[in-house]
C-alpha cells in the first residue's frame, strides 16, 4: 500500500467516524419536539402500562424466543406482541397519570433507555418477518438489557401504584397455570450437574412442573444476584429457579452446614425431624443440600422459599443416593408449592 492510498484510507475512516457520530447524535424520535397538533394526553399511568403492555408483550417475545418450535400461528402471535411493544415505547415516552411519570419522561436517560427497548422490539419484529428464531432470541436479550438498565436508573423499590409483574396477564387465560422454571445445581462438576439436573427435571415434570434443566442455559453460574445470570434466564422465559447447593458432603456432615441459610424455625423443624429419625436407628448424615426457590424477573432474583434436605441412609450406592436426594427435593418443593402459588396470586392446581 503506498502513501497516497494510506492517506485516502485514513480520510475515509475519518469520514466514517464523522458519519457515525452524526448518526448517533441524530436519533429521530429521540429529540422530537412536541408540535401543536391535537393529541390525547395519556389517561393511564406508566406503572399500569409497564404491567399491562410492556411486561406482557415482552414475556411473549421471550417465551417464543426459547420455544421448542413455533407454528405459523405462533409467529403471528409474536408479531402482535412485537408491535405492541414498539408502540408502548412511544406511550411510555409521553408520561402518564402516575405521580412520578412527568419527572421520569423529562429525563434524557429515560428516553435513551426507552429507545433501546423500542429498538429491541423493532429487532424482534424484523426477526418475525424473517421467521428467524435465533434473531428473535438475540432481540430478547437486548430487550432484557434495556428493561434492566432503565429499572436500575428509575424504578422505585415499590411500584408507585402497586402493580407488579405477577401473575402475568396471559396466565389467567390458561387452564392450569404454571410458571416456567429451571433447576440450577451449584458447585457441582459439570457432568454430575448435568446428570443430577436431568434426572430431577424428569421427576419434576412427572409431577406437573413446567421445568427445564439449566446446565445449557447458564453453564457458569456462581451467584443468583448476578444480573447476567438473571438476564439469561429472563430472555429464556424463565420465571422461577430452584437453586440446589450441596452444603456438606461426607463423614462428619451435620445440619449445622445450613444453619445460616434457612430461617430459625425451619432449622428447628429440620433438627427435630432428624432427631426422630436417628432414634429410629439412623445416625450419620452423608450429605446436606440447601434448597432455595427464587422468582426471576427483569428486576432480579427474589428468594421466596429456603430449606434443606439430607441423606442419612447407610451405604447407599451412588445411584441410590442421587435418586433419594432427587425424590426428597421434589417432595420438599411439592410441600411449599401451594404457598408459593398463593404468594404469586395463582389459583390452586386442579389436581
Ligand atoms: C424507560 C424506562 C423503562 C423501561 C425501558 C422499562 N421499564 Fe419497566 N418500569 C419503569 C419504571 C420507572 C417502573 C416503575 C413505575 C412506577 O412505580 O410507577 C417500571 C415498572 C415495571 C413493572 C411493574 C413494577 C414491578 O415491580 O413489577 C414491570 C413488570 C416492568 N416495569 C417491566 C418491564 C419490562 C419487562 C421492560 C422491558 C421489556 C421494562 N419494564 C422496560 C421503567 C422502565
Amino acid at each position: 500500500m503506498n502513501i497516497m492510498q494510506l492517506g485516502i484510507n485514513r480520510a475515509f475512516a475519518l469520514l466514517q467516524a464523522v458519519c457515525l457520530t452524526v448518526l448517533l447524535a441524530w436519533r429521530p424520535g429521540l429529540a422530537q419536539e412536541v408540535d401543536d397538533r391535537v393529541y390525547l394526553p395519556m389517561q393511564t399511568s406508566i406503572n399500569a402500562l409497564m404491567v399491562a403492555l410492556v411486561d406482557h408483550s415482552a414475556h411473549e417475545l421471550w417465551r417464543a424466543g426459547s420455544a421448542q418450535t413455533l407454528s405459523a400461528l405462533d409467529w403471528r402471535t409474536v408479531e402482535q406482541h412485537a408491535i405492541q411493544l414498539i408502540a408502548s415505547g412511544t406511550l411510555i415516552s409521553l408520561g402518564g397519570t402516575g405521580v412520578a411519570d412527568a419527572g421520569w419522561v423529562a429525563a434524557p436517560a429515560w428516553q435513551e433507555w426507552n429507545q433501546r427497548m423500542t429498538d429491541g422490539a423493532l429487532a424482534a419484529l424484523a426477526a418475525v418477518r424473517a421467521t428467524d428464531q435465533d434473531a428473535l432470541n438475540a432481540a430478547g436479550s437486548a430487550l432484557v438489557d434495556a428493561c434492566q438498565g432503565c429499572h436500575q436508573a428509575f424504578k422505585p423499590e415499590l411500584p408507585t401504584e402497586g402493580f407488579v409483574h405477577t401473575p402475568h396477564y396471559e396466565m389467567s387465560a390458561q387452564q392450569d397455570i404454571t410458571l416456567r422454571s429451571t433447576i440450577v445445581t451449584l458447585a457441582a462438576e459439570p457432568a454430575l450437574r448435568r446428570e443430577f439436573e436431568r434426572g430431577l427435571t424428569d421427576k419434576a415434570r412427572q409431577r406437573g412442573y413446567n421445568v427445564v434443566a439449566s446446565y445449557d442455559l447458564v453453564p457458569d453460574v456462581t451467584d443468583v444476584d448476578d444480573p447476567d445470570f438473571v438476564g439469561r434466564l429472563v430472555s429464556n422465559g424463565i420465571g422461577a429457579v430452584l437453586m440446589i447447593r450441596p452444603a456438606a458432603v461426607g463423614p462428619g456432615t451435620t445440619l449445622e452446614a445450613v444453619r445460616n441459610s434457612v430461617s430459625p424455625s425451619t432449622y428447628a423443624n429440620m433438627q427435630a425431624f432428624a432427631q426422630r429419625r436417628s432414634r429410629a436407628g439412623r445416625q450419620d448424615l452423608l450429605a446436606v443440600v440447601h434448597l432455595g426457590i427464587y422468582l426471576i424477573s427483569v428486576h432480579g432474583a427474589e428468594l421466596i422459599s429456603s430449606g434443606a434436605v439430607w441423606l442419612d441412609e447407610p451405604n447407599p450406592s451412588r445411584q441410590q443416593g442421587i435418586e433419594r436426594l432427587q425424590n426428597l427435593i421434589v417432595a420438599n418443593v411439592d410441600a411449599v408449592r401451594p404457598a408459593i402459588r398463593e404468594h404469586l396470586g395463582l389459583p390452586p392446581l386442579n389436581r
